[in-house]
């Protein structure tokens, strides 16, 4: 502890009390009478469902009286844009944090970047979707679950007074949380290459990261440098231990060692969701002993599964 300073917590702790390395959107929200798209700077934007729920989601924490805000209650979409780092692009998200500037003012503020339709407006032509960015390297494409937390009455009003709702829709005098469905997420070429064909060092998404930290004159990010990568580390669990799991499942259908040893490398909290997954298969296939063979079959279908995804 001699080597640490103990800081006073204040509001706005992460960049008022601490260097805390954030991501840099653009968020998208249609104007009040749906005509046009704004966009405000974001960077507290952070995923919040990512397994094992009915939908995957996003985390927006903002000002409520921001435009952003009242876009998402009162037509419940958003599209967030990922930009590219450059400086010139970076003073065009402090200009479009400027707090105050409606949203045709903003439009007008926009000249870096190109707004344009995108999957929800291409799937559905005549619903009425915030526009996307078209020099975005990533966009996800968002609805507000207004429902989570009772939040869904809730609409834009010139001060809010209370009761608050807990993490979605108004949450405090000056505060609102989003909790926001993702419904797309679009890459560019390249990174969507980089996701499907492997990663290297050179197709990484070269993404800046908002320090939060902003004195009375800057605001301060960083640019993108380049990847670097290291092993997962090999850790094979002992095929016992593989063992005493599959005997614990409450289940006739048994397995040979040399299918267990095939399980060595799954990292122990998913070993029981595993091994569930092969006896499934084998309750579906009537089969009673999962050997190295059926094994194989399992992993095959898994690895369809996930392609086709
Ligand atoms: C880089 C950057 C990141 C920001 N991140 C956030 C944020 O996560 N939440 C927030 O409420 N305001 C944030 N702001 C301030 C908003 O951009 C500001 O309130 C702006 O007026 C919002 O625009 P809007 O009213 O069009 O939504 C940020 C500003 C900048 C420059």
């Amino acid at each position: 502890m001699s080597n640490f300073k103990d800081v006073r917590i204040m509001d706005n702790f992460y960049q008022s009390s601490s260097f805390f390395p954030m991501p840099l959107t653009l968020i998208g929200t249609l104007n009040e009478d749906g005509t046009g798209t704004s966009y405000g700077a974001y960077s507290l934007i952070f995923p919040y469902y990512i397994a094992g729920k009915e939908c995957y989601a996003m985390l927006l924490e903002c000002r409520n009286s921001s435009n952003t805000a009242k876009g998402i209650l009162r037509h419940g979409k958003c599209t967030i844009n990922f930009m590219p780092y450059s400086t010139k692009n970076f003073e065009e998200h402090v200009n479009m944090g400027f707090p105050g500037d409606t949203p045709e003012e903003k439009m007008k503020t926009l000249k870096r970047f190109t707004p344009v339709d995108g999957k929800s407006k291409e799937e559905d032509p005549n619903g009425n979707y915030p526009k996307i960015l078209d020099e975005a390297l990533q966009v996800f494409e968002c609805t507000w679950i207004k429902e989570l937390d009772n939040a869904q009455d809730d609409k834009v009003e010139e001060e809010y007074n209370g009761p608050y709702h807990n993490f979605n829709g108004i949450t405090s005098k000056f505060g609102a949380h989003f909790i926001l469905k993702i419904d797309h997420i679009l890459l560019k070429d390249k990174y969507y290459d980089a996701l499907i064909n492997g990663v290297t060092k050179k197709n990484f998404c070269p993404l800046p990261t908002n320090w939060g930290y902003r004195d009375s004159k800057n605001f301060w990010c960083s640019d993108y440098k380049k990847a670097s990568s290291v092993g997962i580390p090999n850790r094979e669990v002992d095929i016992t231990s593989v063992r005493y799991a599959a005997e614990r499942l409450q289940t006739d259908v048994k397995f040979t060692d040399d299918a267990l040893k095939m399980l060595v490398k799954v990292p122990r909290p998913f070993l029981k969701l595993v091994l569930q997954g092969c006896v499934k298969w084998a309750d579906e296939n009537n089969c009673k002993l999962i050997t190295e063979h059926e094994m194989q079959i399992i992993n095959d279908k898994r690895a369809q599964e996930k392609k086709k995804k």
